[in-house]
């Protein structure tokens, strides 16, 4: 049996949106965009909303609106996608890793207290595989630096809370993904919430290679009307013809969390009493189930990758610590040792199949090889002396 990493849940009747955007005047930041921006504000209770193209284009085009760039420092956890780190390479700044929690894989307080320099200029707490950071505990760590702004990766938490609170409503701003696998996509896109309207209004401009005004705006009364350019920016809007497949998948997301919690729990059962690790779960947040991660010794990890291969289920990696690669460590010289936490998790995570179409008896399979061809190397490797992690 063949098992996918994923299979994404659009419907070839969604082209009929994408028809009619087709049937407009308008293919790119239209009309269907500023509505799904205020079903966006809508979902979350902020008031301001806007789509980008990635989340990497759009948190580009924040860390330029708050004029971050080189000579500042952002700090990030260790244990992320590279798109985290990256974006403060391209805009000339720094990034600051920091370790991350052993039991939740989240950014730790503590670490971001000791790593604050007079030349931080943001945070980026990651929702890793879908468990909030405490953003508001985060902010209030930030209490005498009212300076340094808060940039949620929120690409793993659209749907989630924690203490009934979601994402956006302590930072600076909260960024999503809307790439292929996330929970809801457009094959490529994402969007940044914000209550803070200055720093919006410097984001439109970002957003747009930092234009005084879009392109629907600049067409609004029928004539061409002259921009202007202030800053620099990104090109980072999302075309009406992606924005189109978004509202029904907003309006649906609450109601497709459940069946994701139901596989999770499914799989956290049968795992519970194998010598398999798991991320910790917090009490009191509602996760959003992007991902479903396990980790076995680093010794057995890609022989573990290969068998499940072999047996056609679709795995993959999320993440190798970022600064055990190579680029982050010859530019800062890190080594094995540097963030122990995120290095440990990274050499020994598997992110399994974990998606709502996922069949009982696909999962079974995937449950199945685990326990029969994981399992066993996991024990050898314990009895021939490798480390339990
Ligand atoms: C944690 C995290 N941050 C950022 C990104 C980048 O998102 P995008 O592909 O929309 O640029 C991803 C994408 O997988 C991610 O997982």
């Amino acid at each position: 049996m063949k098992v996918p990493f994923f299979r994404h849940d659009l419907r070839p009747d969604q082209a009929d949106q994408v028809a009619r955007v087709l049937s407009s005047p308008f293919l790119t930041s239209g009309s269907i965009g500023r509505e799904v921006e205020s079903k966006l504000c809508e979902y979350f209770g902020v008031k301001n909303a806007a789509l980008i193209n990635s989340w990497t284009n759009g948190a580009a085009a924040a860390l330029l609106a708050l004029d971050i760039g080189p000579g500042d420092e952002v700090i990030v956890p260790a244990q992320t996608f590279i798109a985290t780190a990256n974006v403060v390479e391209l805009v000339g700044a720094k990034p600051v890793f920091i370790d991350v929690d052993a039991a939740t894989l989240l950014m730790s307080l503590e670490g971001v207290r000791k790593a604050i320099t007079p030349r931080t200029k943001a945070v980026i707490p990651v929702h890793l595989y879908g468990q909030m950071v405490d953003v508001q505990a985060l902010k209030k760590t930030l209490s005498d630096r009212p300076d340094i702004a808060i940039i949620e990766d929120s690409a793993h938490c659209f749907e989630g809370d924690l203490d009934g609170v979601k994402p956006g409503r302590h930072s600076t701003c909260a960024i999503f993904s809307f790439y292929a696998t996330k929970n809801i996509t457009s094959g490529e896109g994402g969007a940044l919430i914000t209550d803070d309207d200055g720093f919006y209004e410097r984001f439109l401009q970002t957003r747009m290679h930092g234009m005084s005004a879009a392109a629907i705006d600049r067409f609004s009364l029928g004539n061409y009307r002259h921009w202007d350019m202030t800053r620099l920016g990104m090109k980072a809007n999302l075309p009406d013809l992606l924005a189109c497949l978004l509202p029904e998948q907003i309006d649906s997301i609450d109601s497709r969390l459940p069946r994701r919690e139901e596989l999770a729990v499914a799989y956290e059962h049968i795992f519970a009493d194998m010598p398999i690790r798991l991320p910790g779960r917090l009490q009191n947040a509602k996760h959003a189930r992007h991902l479903f991660v396990i980790h076995v010794p680093r010794d057995v990890r890609d022989m573990a990758v290969d068998t499940l291969g072999r047996d056609g289920i679709g795995v993959t990696v999320n993440y190798r610590s970022l600064p055990t690669l190579t680029f982050y460590q010859r530019k800062y010289g890190y080594d094995a040792n540097s963030f122990p936490v995120s290095e440990e998790w990274g050499a020994g995570t598997i992110s399994l199949p974990f998606f709502p179409s996922l069949t009982r008896q696909e999962q079974q399979h995937v449950i199945s090889v685990v326990k029969e061809k994981i399992v066993p190397m996991v024990k050898r490797g314990l009895l021939t002396g490798s480390r339990p992690d």
